[in-house]
């Protein structure tokens, strides 16, 4: 087991990243927010907090529901939270420890790929709010984060793909060392449906948050270098808009950063290698997902990139790669023309993805 110490402007927490001690280091915690899907058995006498995590349960409501099972649990204000799940289970843990009698202690276990490799480490929290996605939210970082990378085994294909593609999407923000380690670490097209090694895993997830820790530590309140995370996402949360929510987060990050490399791209090494990586998880995803990607509505796609919310009155902002692979955010005039060209960039991305989606290689 092998561990990074991340600074935040509230003290510094240990994450400790290998495979098959989830269990038992999280029965030391008072009480347990656990999603079911989870296959986790709790050694001793932990209370266990069952919270199905799905999009509709991410609102105050929710957090609510937390804060009275933690109180029927036992918990104190010298208590520790206990969080396993996914990415839903860390947004209402996060919120409900940070509220509860003013702050208690939290040690989260992410269990899906995304969370894994991405939003374990950062302290964030987004709460849906009257329909609004991620509308209300704080910065709370746990005491400990608990990765064990043999949790992940149950994701079905697309969920270890969309966690894989926030994984590209850090190290090529990185730069071209961190990313040429990272397709060194990470599985090739062709392994990602088979279970992956646990050392590989272990060594892909380190690296990864390694290149993720030096974002959050330079820019801990997301006001300038962190931003560059944001590579592919007003693509890919368009995209998401214009084709109903079908298909998970990472898999429209994938086709985002495609987007984006089509649409102003100085096509280096880094960013062919990086369409290619895309391209290959694409044909690792079963044919039928293609049906998701099937009716994209562009009206809908150009009314969320206008809305979105990095923009200002007079510019629509995008992060967009430079002569030399680096990432920037930069500028574009809100002009129909851009909106045509950031249309016709997403449109081409979305066309070349589907077309390779169940082409195996
Ligand atoms: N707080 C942050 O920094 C941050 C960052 C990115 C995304 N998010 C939020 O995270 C959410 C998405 O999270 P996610 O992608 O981790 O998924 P999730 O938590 O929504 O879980 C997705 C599905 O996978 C299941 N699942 C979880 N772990 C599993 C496992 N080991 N085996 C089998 N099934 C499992 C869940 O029950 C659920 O059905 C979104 O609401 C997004 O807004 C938060």
């Amino acid at each position: 087991m092998s561990s990074l110490s991340i600074r935040t402007s509230r003290g510094t927490y240990e994450v400790l990243v290998g495979a098959g001690f989830l269990a038992k280091e999280i029965s030391a915690q008072t009480a347990v927010i656990v999603d079911p899907a989870v296959r986790l058995t709790t050694p001793g006498r932990t209370p266990v907090i069952a919270f199905e995590a799905h999009e509709g349960v991410k609102t105050l409501a929710g957090v609510e529901r937390v804060l009275i099972s933690m109180h029927e649990a036992g918990v104190r204000r010298g208590s520790s939270l206990g969080a396993v799940g996914g990415g839903v289970i860390q947004d209402v843990a996060t919120l409900a420890s940070s509220i509860y009698m003013r702050g208690i202690n939290w040690t989260y276990a992410p269990t899906t790929m995304m969370a894994m490799l991405d939003s374990c480490i950062g302290g964030k929290s987004s709460i849906n709010v009257a329909g609004i996605k991620n509308l209300v939210g704080n910065i709370y970082p746990p005491e400990r984060v608990i990765v064990d990378v043999s949790v992940a085994q149950s994701l079905p294909i697309e969920a270890r793909i969309a966690g894989y593609a926030e994984a590209a999407k850090i190290c090529f923000a990185g730069g071209s060392a961190s990313f040429d380690q990272f397709l060194a670490l990470a599985p090739t097209a062709a392994q990602f449906a088979s279970d992956t090694h646990m050392e590989e895993s272990i060594l892909l997830t380190k690296h990864v948050l390694k290149v993720k820790q030096w974002f959050i530590e330079t820019d801990e309140f997301d006001r300038q270098e962190r931003l560059i995370l944001n590579f592919g996402h007003t693509f890919a949360h368009a995209l998401e808009s214009a084709l109903d929510f079908a298909l998970p987060h990472g898999v429209a990050v994938a086709i985002g950063m495609a987007a984006a490399i089509r649409y102003n791209d100085p096509r280096t090494s880094a960013s062919r290698a990086l369409d290619d990586y895309v391209a290959g998880m694409a044909r690792q995803l079963p044919g039928d997902f293609s049906g998701r990607l099937a009716h994209p509505d562009w009206e809908r796609f150009q009314r969320a990139l206008e809305s979105d919310k990095k923009g200002s009155a007079a510019y629509l902002r995008f992060v967009l790669a430079a002569q030399d692979g680096s990432l920037s955010l930069q500028e574009r005039d809100r002009s129909r023309t851009t909106i045509e060209d950031a249309t016709a960039a997403a449109r081409q991305a979305l066309e070349d993805f589907t077309r390779r989606v169940g082409e195996q290689t």
